[in-house]
Order: C-alpha cells, then sequence, then structure tokens
C-alpha cells in the first residue's frame, strides 16, 4: 500500500485525463487523516480549483453551516470529491473521468479507514453506493459496503438551488452525528 505522502505526490502530478490540462490545482482532499467521518463530493468547483482545497465556495459554505449545526468540527472530519480536477464549466463528471481517477479515493479510504462514508450528492452516491442509486428517496439510510456505513444527503449546492430540502438536510445530518457518537 502507498503512503499517504505518495498518494497525494501522484495525484497532485496527474496526466490521466485532459481535466489535469485544464486544472489550476488538484483537489486532492482536506481534513484528518484519522478521521471517523468522510465526505465525498462530486468534483472541485472554480473555487476549489482556484485554493486546491474542497468545498470552500457557496456550496463548501453551506455544508460547514450543517457541520456546526449538528456539533462536528471541520477538522476531525476528511472531505473529498470523486474527481480531483475541475471539469469544464462545472459539468457532471465524464464516467470515463470517474474511472480514471477513483483508485485516489480508494486509496484514501483504505488509508484513512473512516468508520461512516457520506456521499454528498447523487453522482458520489450512484458511483459508491449503487448506480441506481435514487437521492430523494434514498438519503440519510445508512447501507453497508465493504465493511464500511455509507449514506448519502443532498448536495449543498442543490439546497442552495431549493431550500425546502434544508429541512431533510438537517435531519440527516443529526442522524450521521448520532451513529457517529455510537461508534
Ligand atoms: N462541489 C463538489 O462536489 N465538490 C467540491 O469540492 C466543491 C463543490
Amino acid at each position: 500500500m502507498k503512503t499517504w505522502e505518495e498518494l497525494e505526490n501522484e495525484c497532485k502530478s496527474c496526466t490521466a485525463c485532459p481535466l489535469s490540462e485544464t486544472r489550476t490545482n488538484c483537489v486532492f482532499g482536506a481534513g484528518s487523516k484519522s478521521a471517523s467521518l468522510m465526505f465525498v463530493g462530486e468534483a472541485p468547483g472554480e473555487k476549489e480549483d482556484l485554493s486546491g482545497i474542497p468545498f470552500v465556495g457557496a456550496a463548501g459554505k453551506l455544508l460547514d453551516k450543517y457541520l456546526c449545526a449538528v456539533g462536528i468540527n471541520r477538522d476531525e472530519v476528511y472531505i473529498a470529491n470523486i474527481l480531483k480536477c475541475r471539469p469544464p464549466k462545472n459539468r457532471d463528471p465524464l464516467p470515463s473521468e470517474q474511472d480514471m481517477c477513483i483508485e485516489y479515493l480508494r486509496d484514501q479510504v483504505r488509508l484513512i479507514r473512516p468508520k461512516i462514508i457520506v456521499c454528498l450528492g447523487r453522482i458520489a452516491a450512484m458511483r459508491l453506493i449503487d448506480p441506481g442509486y435514487k437521492i430523494t428517496k434514498e438519503h440519510g439510510i445508512f447501507v453497508e459496503r465493504g465493511g464500511f456505513t455509507m449514506t448519502a444527503v443532498y448536495h449543498p449546492a442543490a439546497l442552495l438551488r431549493d431550500p425546502r430540502k434544508k429541512e431533510d438536510m438537517l435531519t440527516d445530518m443529526k442522524k450521521i452525528k448520532a451513529l457517529l457518537d455510537e461508534k
């Protein structure tokens, strides 16, 4: 198994797909390498590409509010994305891009060994939990996959577009915090 440093260096110099040509920064991930709770989003946006840090734009600020609301410190979790480089104009990640990038995430999970993995949004849930995942029906439900407890919540960007989903998000985040406290 690679060390964290080897993995991060490899990822940051990756040229496996064309997104490497348009990136400003590779957004490897951020947080605690011994986190019990890991969040996985879709792909970096503009602010993330510029800073090299995941979830720092408007969606990230909203995620921070939910973490704070349920008493989770952002420094004690780990936050990563399926794709480490920004797709042009924030389009959905292509399956081929996901295929080329997913091994970085798998290695991050192997090294961190979180107890709970939370997918942020449909794209991450379809990739990590079930290709047929229906976020409106299945959000907040815990499933076991490969020795990890997993769930998905609405992507914070979806909450910005449709604030009616915010109540469900708070309920889900409270459930995640309660399970984390049990584990
Ligand atoms: N949206 C994501 O899915 N990931 C980020 O890092 C930022 C916005």
